[in-house]
């Protein structure tokens, strides 16, 4: 039995042996194969367990601490603490620079994926469905089919016609996830997949709660453009920062 802990270990092996105990919990059979491997994490598809309802699912594996650098995520820490029921041990861990608090903040930032996910799925949100996470590793279900995952909005051609009903179901999805107090912060067409003609948003860690994040309407309006730039590619105009002051006056609107 592999452990987390043997420092033996491949990096491979490492992450294989953090998607374990979703075998043991009877969540996924085996898995198939490695999708792809991020600045953060490794994605593995796996195949479900026939009573899981799914067929497939992806393993999302993040590299531990001493495994990766940490991209510069203080922009998306703010007021995170307050929105999250973190105890005080773990919040003076997350001020330290001590192994045990880049071990907090990499916990945090792991479960805060998960519980964005759950939050915005349940919405009715185009996102993956999380099914678990356990330490490193959130188990999803899987965007794609035996044959590939599914590509990533970047890459993609798309008529003027497609490229207006994508814009609709993006800015729908936005528009959702600030119903629920939540901006992606790093919507880019590299984190929107594309499957059976519609987008799925995928990779949450770093979405703030703009209740709390004093950076929330810029977040929002880079959103926006990054989403108002790649359909810009294809014909179609779209006036990216009145949409932002829209939404956003009609959120603080709702909120006051
Ligand atoms: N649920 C999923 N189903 C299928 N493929 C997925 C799924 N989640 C992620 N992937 C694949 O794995 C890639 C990396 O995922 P993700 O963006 O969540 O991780 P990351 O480490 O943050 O990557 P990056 O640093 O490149 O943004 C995606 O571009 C996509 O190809
Ligand atoms: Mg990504």
């Amino acid at each position: 039995m592999i452990t987390p802990k043997d420092e033996k270990l491949t990096v491979e092996q490492r992450l294989l042996s953090y998607i374990e105990p979703f075998q043991e919990h009877g969540w996924i059979t085996r898995v198939i194969a490695q999708v792809k491997s991020g600045k953060e994490a490794t994605i593995f598809c796996c195949e479900a367990h026939p009573d899981s309802g799914h067929h497939l699912l992806a393993a999302k594996v993040y590299r531990p601490y001493d495994m990766r650098s940490f991209k510069n995520d203080a922009v998306y820490q703010r007021g995170r603490q307050r929105a999250g029921k973190a105890d005080m041990r773990t919040l003076r861990a997350l001020e330290g620079k001590s192994k045990g608090g880049r071990n907090a903040k990499f916990q945090q930032w792991v479960s805060h994926e998960a519980k964005t996910l759950k939050l915005l799925s349940r919405a009715g949100a185009d996102v993956p469905q999380p099914i678990a996470q356990i330490g490193p590793a959130i188990l999803m279900s899987y965007i794609g089919d035996e044959e590939r995952p599914a590509p990533m909005l970047y890459g993609l051609l798309f008529d003027r016609h497609e490229a207006e009903i994508l814009l609709d179901r993006l800015i729908h999805n936005v528009e959702l996830f600030l119903r629920h107090h939540r901006i992606h912060a790093d919507l880019s067409p590299y984190n929107i997949l594309y499957w059976e003609d519609k987008p799925v948003i995928i990779d949450f860690p770093q979405a703030v709660d703009p209740r709390f994040n004093e950076t929330a309407e810029q977040l929002l309006a880079r959103d926006i453009r990054y989403i108002a730039e790649f359909v810009g590619e294809f014909g179609v105009e779209y006036d990216a920062e009145r949409m932002t002051s829209d939404l956003w006056r009609r959120y603080r609107t709702a909120r006051l």
